[in-house]
């Protein structure tokens, strides 16, 4: 066995997968052998979460089935809204969706009468709701019903968000956008999902943990403080000398890099030309412009080029969703990559329990408390 050890366990092959390939040589990102830009440009985000969950793409018939049962499944439990109740308006949203999907753990239990793929659509039809639910309480005290006949998870999102039927632009970015986060093989935070279920526990228990793993700004934090870092900037030559002044300092400039991309996100290209579309149908004139210069000068600088939260959070911004909803926007996402994966661990489990480099102090005797 290799006793060399791999910071941040970069290039190890961590296990087998037949969801997803990242940046293989010839292949590229597929979900289950289909291009992301196929996905992307033809499919709709629930035909990618059922060729996710189920492994195959849907039939018409099948597609219209699965979205009806997750429309079914937007209401929330009445103890799920007062456990929602009692988060505070100054919890991040992110809280909201680590406790609402730990709640529902507790409410609505995997085992008899319900499935692991029962708790994967669940969970997919309700995660808008419950952070909507606690968005408007405390924006507005308005306890909202958060069934909604929009047919799409987006248009389900944008509907509870801003109370009117989404405008189609807006609905179908956000639709691309969770094809586009719904799936990245060995991330961390499915990573943590699958370490959690090889100890074979229930499902909402390695959901939960994965909420807690992406939330982080390294990993889907990142598209929430791209926006800060965007919003900083009031025009491109700003942009370009606070750029500039952050490289020298040694500061991360966040969106950009990525662990396995070396070139470039293959996600990326697909969410710049919908923000680009986006900044044009609202005139806007800084945010796409200042998004651009950044860009340019990191590969300028650095040969750093954005990954998928970069031009995500343009995109987000532009089809009016605030700030700290782009990350749980992430989860609603990636429950479908996550869930898949549970699903793939259980088939063919083993304890995830890999070995340390030992670097502490060598043996040594025991000094009693009264003698130190
Ligand atoms: N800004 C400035 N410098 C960077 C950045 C960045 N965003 N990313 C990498 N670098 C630099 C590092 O400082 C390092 O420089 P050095 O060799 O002089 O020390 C070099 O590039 C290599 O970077 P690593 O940290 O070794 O890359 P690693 O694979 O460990 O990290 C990560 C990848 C975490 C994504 C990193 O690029 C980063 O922190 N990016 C910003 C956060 C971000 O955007 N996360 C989202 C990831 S994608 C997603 O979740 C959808």
């Amino acid at each position: 066995m290799a006793s060399e050890t791999t910071a941040g366990l970069a290039g190890v092959v961590a296990g087998r997968t037949a969801i997803a390939t990242v940046g293989k040589e010839g292949k590229g990102l597929t979900y289950r052998g289909y291009s992301i830009n196929d996905l992307a440009g033809q499919a709709t985000f629930e035909e990618v979460a059922f060729l996710l969950i189920y492994g195959r793409l849907p039939t018409e018939s099948e597609l219209s089935d699965y979205q009806e049962a997750l429309r079914g499944q937007r209401s929330l439990p009445g103890p799920l809204k007062t456990v929602l109740e009692q988060i505070p308006a100054s919890a991040h949203p992110m809280d909201v969706m680590r406790t609402g999907c730990s709640a529902l753990g507790a409410l609505e239990p995997e085992g008899k009468g319900r499935d692991q793929t029962a708790v994967a659509n669940r969970l997919t039809a309700c995660f808008s709701s419950l952070l909507l639910y606690w968005h408007h309480l405390h924006a507005s005290g308005r306890r909202i019903d958060t069934a909604s006949d929009e047919g799409s998870t987006a248009g389900h999102f944008l509907r509870l968000l801003h109370g009117k039927k989404p405008d189609e632009l807006k609905r179908r970015a956000v639709d691309v956008s969770l094809i586009l986060y719904a799936e990245h093989e060995f991330n961390a935070s499915t990573f943590a999902a699958r370490t959690i279920i090889s100890t074979l526990p229930d499902f909402y228990s390695a959901v939960t943990g994965a909420i807690g793993a992406l939330r982080g700004p390294l990993h889907g934090g990142a598209n929430e403080a791209a926006m800060a870092l965007i919003e900083r900037f009031s025009a491109p030559d700003e942009a370009e000398k606070g750029i500039l002044g952050m490289l020298a300092a040694k500061q991360l400039i966040m969106g950009f890099g990525h662990r396995v991309y070396k070139i470039s996100d293959p996600r990326s290209d697909v969410i710049k030309a919908w923000s680009k579309k986006l900044a044009e149908a609202a005139g806007d004139e800084r945010l796409y412009p200042v998004s651009e210069r950044i860009e340019r000068v990191m590969w300028r600088e650095k040969r750093l080029f954005p990954n998928l939260d970069f031009y995500s959070a343009t995109a987000y911004h532009l089809c009016g969703i605030p700030t700290p909803m782009f990350t749980p926007l992430f989860v609603v996402s990636r429950i479908s990559g996550w869930s898949a994966h549970i699903i793939e661990q259980r088939g063919d489990n083993r304890l995830i329990r890999p070995t340390a480099e030992y670097v502490g102090p060598e043996p040594r005797p025991f000094v009693p408390i009264s003698q130190r």
